[in-house]
């Protein structure tokens, strides 16, 4: 019995080798591309000393390339925002590795207008042209992985504040 897992194989493991894919040495889905932010956020050696805040600008650092993707680290004081935006043809993966940041979605995104608080271990997938705001609303800095597949090439802004955006400003 294995103490580490509650996995356990019933049956004869050689009869399911057809289902015993070898590792890919790249992540090419969406569940590959969770899993390897979820792999580099435990791994707090790995990213933890690059970590620089800047109050002038939002800090960022390309933690990692591979055929097809990238994995940027970023940091946000209280009070930093990315704007309302999209990533172009990229699809994302957001990871909250410290502190707490908020997405707020264009009200004329397909469910409307919504609120996400995404507390450390959050992680958020974004399609191709999907078009939000990140914030770091809290009064302590946070700390975030994005995974861009393909590559960002462009991250396009636009003016119009959501209204989840609006209605947070109303409620100040
Ligand atoms: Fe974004």
């Amino acid at each position: 019995m294995n103490s580490d897992s509650d996995l356990q194989i019933a049956g004869d493991i050689l009869e399911v080798l057809h289902l015993l894919q070898p590792e890919r040495e790249h992540p090419s889905t969406v569940a590959d591309f969770t899993r390897l932010a979820r792999t580099i956020a435990a791994d707090r050696p790995r990213w933890e000393h690059l970590v620089r805040y800047d109050a002038t600008t939002r800090w960022y650092h390309r933690l990692l390339t591979g055929p097809g993707y990238e994995v940027w680290l970023l940091s946000w004081l209280p009070g930093q925002t990315t704007g309302l935006h999209h990533h172009g043809p990229s699809s994302g993966v957001l990871t909250v590795l410290d502190g707490t940041l908020t997405e707020r979605n264009a009200p004329s995104g397909p469910s409307g207008p919504s609120r996400r608080v995404l507390e450390p271990g959050a992680q958020r997938v974004f399609a191709p042209q999907h078009l939000h705001e990140i914030v770091n609303d809290s009064l302590e800095p946070a700390v975030s992985l994005h995974v861009y597949f393909p590559g960002l090439t462009e991250m396009p802004m636009h003016t119009s504040a959501p209204a989840a955006v609006a209605v947070a400003r109303a409620d100040a």
